[in-house]
């Protein structure tokens, strides 16, 4: 059964226009136009095309990149409230400012809860985001929030491989709760590296807790940056002794050296999703670079969230295909 577009409408900020495109394709649907404009101040003006009055709407953006994408999804979130759109689904396939989630210092910010609050008062009646930073940040939210995974893609990918003796490991202690939910899925052990930080951004040394010898390691992160924390771990796991190492991340950042550094490092593969758009000529210069889509995961909650399904399915979802599909199909036999 199709959404009805007429009542149901998605929009695309302007971060990640083709991921927006490839949701509307697997739901079958068109994406609803936005008019998107920058003053020569650098000011953001946001129009939905059409009218929105009682409808249920969703808008894709990441939020990566300093703060014109947040600004642009803050904005547009402002124009659909006041045109009176009835629901205001926000899909933020990558949170930004997400790392800053507690204070571990006197004086600092905690980011995640302040976007969180600046998304809610723009008008969001919903959030979806896939591999938050901390499961926790659901919590910041005060409407319905789902924090997807994107162990589930990496799995259909990893699985047909057939890796010999595979161990999942967490790059820090942060990440040992997904990495428990790869292995679950891969049905092999954890191994944990314990990182130390010597800048915000720079990680300084690490140790492995585990035994990787003769396996083949597949690192699995949130987020690959600078590529500082997977290429050091890495390092280590070749050290101790394993036979390959894949690195599975949900969103590749990648920015400042990261390229040149996976480029140099001992992966035998760095898997990553497109919540973030990664451009061709980044593909080009990493050949060991796999982009994987979060569509079929983003469209099957989007048609959830619709049609008022249980979304723990999806969450558990196992088997292909997907259970969007798989409802498609049970509803042309009835
Ligand atoms: C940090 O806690 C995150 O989970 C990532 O490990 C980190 O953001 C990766 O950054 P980079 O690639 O710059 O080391």
């Amino acid at each position: 059964m199709r959404l009805h577009p007429p009542s149901v409408v998605i929009f695309s900020g302007s971060s990640n226009i083709p991921l927006a495109r490839q949701i509307c394709d697997h739901l079958d649907m068109p994406l609803s136009p936005m008019y998107i404009e920058h003053f020569s101040d650098g000011e953001i003006y946001c129009r939905p095309e059409i009218h929105v009055r009682g409808k249920e709407v969703f808008v894709v953006q990441s939020t990566n990149g300093g703060s014109d994408n947040l600004m642009e999804l803050l904005i547009m979130l402002d124009s659909l409230k006041r045109a009176s759109a009835e629901k205001i689904t926000v899909v933020v396939p990558y949170f930004g400012y997400s790392r800053q989630d507690r204070k571990t210092k006197s004086r600092e910010p905690i980011t995640a809860k302040l976007v969180a609050n600046l998304i809610q008062i723009a008008g969001a009646t919903r959030f979806i985001s896939i591999d938050l930073h901390a499961g926790q940040i659901q919590g910041f939210f005060d409407i319905p929030s789902d924090n997807l995974t994107a162990a589930l893609i990496f799995k259909n990918y990893l699985l047909p491989k057939n890796i010999p003796k595979p161990i999942v490991v967490s790059p820090d202690m942060g990440g040992v709760a997904r990495a428990k939910i790869l292995s679950k899925m891969l049905n092999c052990e954890v191994a944990i590296c314990q990182k130390n930080r010597i800048q915000k951004d720079k990680v300084d040394s690490m140790h492995l807790i585990g035994d990787v010898k003769d396996k083949t390691a597949i690192l699995i992160d949130d987020i690959v940056s600078t590529g500082g924390t997977m290429c050091l771990a890495s390092e280590l796991l070749t050290q101790k002794g394993a036979k390959e190492v894949y690195a599975c991340v949900a969103h590749g950042l990648l920015v400042g050296d990261c390229i040149k550094n996976i480029n140099k490092s001992a992966f035998k593969e760095v898997i990553v999703t497109n919540s973030v758009t990664i451009s061709e000529e980044t593909l080009e210069s990493c050949k060991r670079l796999t982009v994987l889509s979060v569509a079929p995961l983003i469209s099957e909650t989007i048609y959830r969230v619709c049609m008022n399904m249980s979304l723990s399915e999806v969450f558990e979802q196992t088997n292909e295909p997907t259970l969007f599909e798989d409802h498609q199909l049970r509803q042309q036999e009835i």
